[in-house]
């Protein structure tokens, strides 16, 4: 004991595993330990964890804060458009939600479960839906042509996980689930949004893929499956829509920086994993008058880990 008195060890990566244990040895030999430390927080995303994101991206309007909104300058103007967002107030919605609100955009928010009160705002409207079924899709498409008279952009968020099994290995309700939640949701509410933004001559359509659709990993091959089945789906409704003037695009992320990754992964590199603010604000964008010309675009955020 106390061989290392006097001498000073600065070591990396000692928040977990080795690396702790490492460091307490010198340390109970007597050492001066330096270690430097990355803050985590498995309760959700440090940097913005009230689910709006900073005003990095500078645009043409400044928004004054009414409404409660902390002030998010120079962010696009949507004023007078009126948007539809599947899994509005999951790990991702949350922010797109509220940065299409900060926009000054209508907006309608779909999931299973979800209230006008999960985001306080007089332009904010809440339907509960469950998109694998093809009719509620449909009435909830009509709900809101009744209420605002148009949909102007379609954020197509609804989707979810499964993997940890070989191909070999996956059975029968894990297919259906992963076919249910990333192709016959966007399917259907797809399909049902269709006629509306054809009917107008306008519309922007823009649904949530995942890395893997592209560059499948081991152990998530129906996940994988599905998400390279969306972005199928959305280039051909492209083809099928640009003499309309109804654009389609579908966004790659890796992994993102959500509460439920960050309790499901304690001890990873979150710098490496995409904020949802980056995503949240490229589809501002797509549905803005600046990205009129872009459809059929598949397009990658991996963020760290490209
Ligand atoms: N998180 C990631 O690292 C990551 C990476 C790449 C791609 N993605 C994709 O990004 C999208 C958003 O991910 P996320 O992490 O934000 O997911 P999330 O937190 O699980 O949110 C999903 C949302 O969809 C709703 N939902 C689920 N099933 C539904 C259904 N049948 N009908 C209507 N609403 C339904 C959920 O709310 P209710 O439970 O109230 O219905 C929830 O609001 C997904 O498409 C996902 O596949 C995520």
């Amino acid at each position: 004991m106390g061989e290392l008195h006097g001498k000073i060890a600065a070591i990396t990566g000692a928040s977990k595993g080795i690396g702790t244990g490492i460091a307490k040895a010198l340390a109970a030999e007597g050492a001066s330990v330096v270690v430097n430390r990355i803050r985590r927080n498995p309760e959700g995303p440090v940097a913005w964890p009230n689910g709006f994101c900073p005003a990095a991206v500078s645009r043409r309007t400044r928004n004054s804060g009414r409404h409660g909104l902390p002030r998010n300058e120079g962010t696009v103007n949507l004023q007078g458009r009126v948007v539809l967002i599947t899994g509005a107030k999951g790990g991702l919605g949350t922010f797109v939600t509220n940065s299409f609100l900060q926009s000054g955009a209508r907006v309608f928010g779909v999931s299973r479960s979800i209230a006008d009160s999960d985001f306080s705002h007089p332009k904010f409207s809440a339907i509960s839906a469950a998109l694998s079924d093809a009719d509620r899709a449909r009435q909830l498409v009509d709900a809101v042509v009744d209420k605002a008279g148009r949909i102007d952009g379609l954020l197509h968020l609804v989707g979810g996980f499964a993997g940890g099994r070989s191909v070999a290995d996956t059975d029968d309700a894990t297919l259906d689930r992963m076919l249910d939640l990333n192709l016959r949701s966007a399917f259907h509410v797809i399909r049902a949004v269709l006629p509306i933004m054809r009917a107008q001559r306008s519309g922007r359509m823009v649904a949530i893929g995942s890395k893997v659709a592209l560059e499948p990993a081991a152990l998530a091959g129906v996940y994988a499956a599905s998400k390279a089945a969306l972005v199928s789906l959305v280039r051909t409704v492209a083809r099928e829509n640009s003499d309309l003037n109804v654009s389609a695009n579908v966004l790659l992320p890796g992994t993102m920086d959500t509460p439920a990754n960050r309790i499901a992964d304690p001890g990873a590199d979150y710098s490496k994993w995409v904020h949802p603010c980056q995503v949240a604000k490229l589809l501002v964008h797509l549905v803005s008058d600046d990205a009129s010309q872009i459809s059929g675009a598949v397009i990658p955020i991996y963020g760290g880990e490209a």
